[in-house]
């Protein structure tokens, strides 16, 4: 927003109202979201929420000028089929047999295909995207550089789970 203000100023521009809207799936917690949103120093922004997917359609055609998505297209939209046989693991693990890595990599084609698809159909003519995401290498995907955290949470979940059935729920 200073950017704008400051390139709008130095071109003799008015400034631009700026619309944000802000998107999250239905669950979210989108009260304590509004509630933290900073005061914008009287700023010409205003703030709204969209709950839906974003592997949908969010917005009216053509009416979004910049898409901003941070740390969250790593999330896919659903558990892939085919990866029944990856027992005692969360995602693709060393252990985990050959099609789960492919299972992943074919549900995040399709996800991410539809993210763009339907985002293409939303923004205006020359709209602009910036996208930051976790990936990981196609030459060694259970490389630790991605992937310790995942294992960390499957050492946690297997433990519980031995605990609950030591006391006999
Ligand atoms: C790690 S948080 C990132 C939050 C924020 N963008 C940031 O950078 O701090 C990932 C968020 O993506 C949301 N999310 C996951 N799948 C989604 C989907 N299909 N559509 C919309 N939001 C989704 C989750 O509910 C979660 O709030």
């Amino acid at each position: 927003m200073d950017i704008i203000a400051s390139v709008c100023r130095q071109a003799h521009w008015e400034s631009p109202e700026l619309q944000v809207f802000l998107n999250d799936l239905p669950q979210n917690d989108f009260n304590t979201v509004f509630k933290s949103i900073p005061a914008f120093n009287g700023k010409p922004c205003f703030v709204a929420g969209v709950a839906g997917s974003f592997y949908q359609r969010l917005f009216p055609s053509k009416s979004i000028h910049f898409v901003h998505s941070s740390y969250s297209l790593h999330w896919l939209s659903k558990v892939p089929r085919g990866v029944e046989a990856n027992k005692g693991n969360l995602y693709i693990a060393k252990t985990s047999p050959p099609n789960v890595s492919k299972a992943y990599s074919e549900q995040y084609r399709n996800d991410f295909s539809r993210f763009l698809r339907f985002r293409s159909e939303e923004m205006i003519t020359e709209g602009r995207m910036l996208l930051t995401f976790i990936g990981r290498s196609i030459t060694d995907p259970t490389s630790k550089d991605c992937c310790t955290i995942w294992d960390l949470f499957t050492k946690s979940l297997l433990d519980l789970v031995a605990e609950v059935h030591w006391i006999g729920v």
